[in-house]
């Protein structure tokens, strides 16, 4: 195996104090694990400063305040937005059902389509479906990315909204969100963009995307879980009635008449995840230092050995394109993915096995499930290695 040159490796792990050595952690696209930094900005946000947000009239619950509305900023900041045009939501399937309901549903007319790609995660195909919507498929190219030519010969007035992943959560394709939505304004539709496996590893900018929403969770960030983020148009989400109704959301209640506050505070409602706030924010600073350009270089060149030494493995079938962003998907002839992942687990390498949320896209692989493995910071070569090793013994179980 060659070693990474192409770029230096981050040499991150020891940041990460749930990683111990010897563990090759491959499953960042389910979930990142958290640099010390983000576990101290969440433990000092429940040890030392908690108070709640926007009700308090004490000092402590302004800090607080304060501190929530930073971490807003900070988002916007990340993603090239506005911080009204931030909505802090559960994650990505929060978001995804904001917009499906609050966005989609009350603008259906008989006849509007959704336009999705054969690659999407189930959280941007079920709601759609459930706001009423008869969906639309843009096939995969031949490497298994988006069909941008395909998507363009089919889109037509029907089409309401497209959804598309940034980065496919199996595949690590990239999509060309650029392109993407201009071909989606050509017809007048508004564009969503699924950037959950995106933002922990490309500089991402909404506005030079050209995008209408945008959508990721916290905790693929090495941020917590049960907070994400919508972006959305400040128009589009000005428009917008409220997802759910309670505390916080609004400006006059009375039994006759409820009036509701400007975005994004009419789709925050209830006492918000405070602190999970507090850690994106640490998160965001955590990758900012580390770099999105540096980031992305060091898992490209992961994925670049990781492919390459599987590809030597004559039972191995690859999937996704050369170029994929810091995933790998794969399937040993034979043997079923759940299996890869026992036997890699027995020798410490963690794996994802399955259809990964995308069943509609393993029919179009032909395949019933695969096995993942996707990297992070704290991952290099060691883990690919381990990783060959194990799959190599499944070989020789199954062989
Ligand atoms: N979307 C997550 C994954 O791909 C859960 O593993």
């Amino acid at each position: 195996m060659t070693m990474l040159t192409a770029t230096r490796p981050l040499d991150r792990v020891a940041d990460f104090p749930a990683i111990p050595a010897g563990w090759a952690y491959l499953d960042t696209a389910a979930t990142a694990q958290k640099p010390q930094p983000v576990i101290d900005a969440i433990a000092r946000g429940y040890g030392e400063t908690y108070a709640t947000v926007h009700r308090g009239v004490y000092q402590r619950s302004a800090d607080m305040t304060l501190a929530y509305e930073a971490a807003r900023r900070r988002v916007a900041g990340f993603i090239g937005g506005q911080s009204d045009e931030c909505v802090f939501v559960r994650g990505a399937t929060e978001a995804i059902n904001l917009v499906a309901h609050s966005w989609a549903a009350p603008r259906r007319q008989p006849g509007d389509r959704v336009l999705l790609s054969q690659l999407e995660h189930h959280s941007n195909i079920v709601p759609w479906q459930m706001a009423g919507y008869e969906v639309d498929v843009v096939p995969l190219t031949a490497d298994h990315c988006i069909d941008l030519d395909a998507m363009a010969a089919m889109i037509g007035p029907q089409h309401k909204l497209v959804a598309l992943a940034h980065v496919s959560n199996v595949l690590g394709s990239v999509l060309d969100v650029q392109r993407a939505a201009e071909i989606a304004h050509s017809v007048g539709a508004t564009i969503l963009i699924d950037g959950c496996q995106a933002v922990p590893r490309l500089p991402v900018d909404v506005a030079a995307l050209g995008c209408d929403f945008y959508v990721f969770s916290g905790h693929k960030l090495y941020g917590p879980t049960g907070i994400g983020v919508l972006w959305g148009r400040a128009d589009l989400l000005e428009q917008m009635p409220p997802y759910q109704g309670g505390g916080s959301m609004i400006d006059k209640v009375s039994f006759a008449r409820t009036t509701y506050a400007p975005p994004p505070t009419r789709f925050e409602a209830g006492t918000p995840h405070i602190v999970g706030a507090l850690g994106l924010h640490a998160a965001i600073d955590y990758v900012e230092e580390i770099g999105l350009a540096a980031i992305h270089a060091h898992e490209t060149a992961l994925v670049r050995e990781a492919r390459e030494a599987l590809g030597r493995i004559n039972s191995v079938r690859l999937f996704g394109p050369e170029d994929s962003a810091g995933i790998v998907s794969f399937e040993v002839g034979g043997v079923h993915p759940h299996d890869v992942g026992t036997i890699l687990d027995e020798a410490k390498v963690a794996i994802r096995a399955g259809h990964h949320c995308a069943q509609p896209l393993m029919e179009a692989l032909g395949a019933e499930a695969t096995a993942r493995a996707s990297f992070g910071v704290y991952n290099g070569l060691q883990d690919i290695e381990a990783l060959v090793r194990g799959i190599e013994r499944v070989t020789r179980i199954f062989g």
